[in-house]
C-alpha cells in the first residue's frame, strides 16, 4: 500500500474539503491515529513534553524525533508522516540544516519535515525542496521562539505583526511548502492567509476558517489531568482517568485475589503432577 501524496492535500484545498491531522509518536498510537482515517500524522517536538516530561521542546533532539519517527513511520501504511525539525537542527546553518532534514527521511522514514519560521528561513525551505525535502512550515506562537514571544502569547495582533505573518506565509509557499501550520493567531488573520496562498493551512489556535486543523494527542485525549489544555485544544475523551480506573480495579483484583482465576491460567496433565509429587 502506498502513502498518500502531498500533493493530494493542495486538491484537497482545491476542492475546499478539510482534513485532520494529529500527533503520534510510537507504534500503538500511530496505529490508532491511522486507523481511524487521519490522512497526515505529525512526529512534533511537542513529544519533548508530552513524551519525555520536558517543560518544553527546547531540549528534544534530533535523535528522539528520528527514533519516534521510526515506530511512528513502523505503525503506518497510509499516512503522510511529517517529522519536525528540533529547536538548533536547522537554526545554526543551511548545511547542517539540509542533513538533519534528509537523516529524517533517511534514518526516520518520514514523508516531510516541519520547520518553524517566515520570511528569513525562506532560502533554507527553497533548498530543502530543491533537494527533495518535502517541506512543511509553521508561523505564529511557533513553540521553539516562546522564550522569545514571552509565553503562550496569541501572535499576529497588529497590523505590522499580521502583515509580516501573511508575508511570511507567501514566502513560504514561493519556496515551495507544500503546507503551513497557523499557530494561535487570530482567527480572522487565519483565513486572511487561508483565502491568499494555494496551499492549505494547518490551524490549531488559528480558528475555523483554516484549510485544515492539527491537534496533539495527548491533549484531544485528555491523558494528563495536570497539564492544563490550552484555549485551542479540545479533548474529545478522558482517557487518563479510564487507564487510572483499569489500574485502580487492576490492584484491588490482585490484592483481594480475585485475579488470576484459571480463566487467565494454564492447567497442567495429570500423569506430569502425579511424576512430580515425588520429585
Ligand atoms: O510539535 C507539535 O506538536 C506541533 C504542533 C503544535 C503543530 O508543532
Amino acid at each position: 500500500m502506498s502513502r498518500i501524496s502531498i500533493h493530494k492535500l493542495r486538491e484537497l484545498k482545491a476542492r475546499g474539503q478539510r482534513f485532520a491531522m494529529v500527533t503520534a509518536y510510537d507504534y500503538p498510537s500511530a496505529r490508532l491515529v491511522e486507523q481511524a482515517g487521519i490522512p497526515v500524522i505529525l512526529v512534533g517536538d511537542s513529544l519533548g513534553s508530552v513524551i519525555l516530561g520536558y517543560e518544553s521542546t527546547v531540549p528534544v533532539t534530533m535523535d528522539d524525533i528520528v527514533y519516534h519517527t521510526r515506530a511512528v513511520v513502523r505503525g503506518t501504511e497510509r499516512a503522510i508522516i511529517v517529522a519536525d525539525m528540533p529547536f538548533m537542527s536547522y537554526q545554526a546553518n543551511a548545511d547542517d540544516a539540509v542533513r538533519n532534514a534528509g537523516r529524517l527521511l533517511q534514518e526516520g522514514g518520514a514523508t516531510a519535515v516541519k520547520l518553524e519560521g517566515g520570511s528569513h528561513i525562506a532560502p533554507l525551505v527553497h533548498r530543502m525542496v530543491e533537494s527533495g525535502i518535502p517541506v512543511m512550515g509553521h508561523l505564529g506562537l511557533t513553540p521553539q521562539s516562546v522564550n522569545q514571544f514571552g509565553g503562550h502569547k496569541v501572535q499576529g495582533k497588529t497590523p505590522a505583526a499580521a502583515a509580516r505573518l501573511i508575508n511570511d506565509a507567501r514566502a513560504l509557499e514561493a519556496a515551495g511548502a507544500f503546507a503551513v501550520v497557523l499557530e494561535t493567531i487570530p482567527a480572522p488573520l487565519a483565513r486572511m492567509v487561508s483565502e491568499r496562498l494555494s496551499v492549505p493551512t494547518i490551524g490549531i489556535g488559528a480558528g475555523p476558517h483554516c484549510d485544515a486543523q492539527v491537534q496533539v494527542f495527548h491533549d484531544m485525549l485528555g491523558i494528563y489531568d495536570d497539564r492544563r489544555p490550552l484555549r485551542h485544544a479540545k479533548r474529545y475523551a478522558v482517557l487518563g482517568e479510564t487507564i487510572r480506573e483499569a489500574m485502580r480495579a487492576y490492584i484491588q483484583e490482585v490484592e483481594s485475589g480475585a485475579f488470576p482465576t484459571m480463566e487467565h491460567a494454564f492447567e497442567m496433565d495429570e500423569s506430569t503432577m502425579a511424576e512430580l509429587a515425588h520429585a
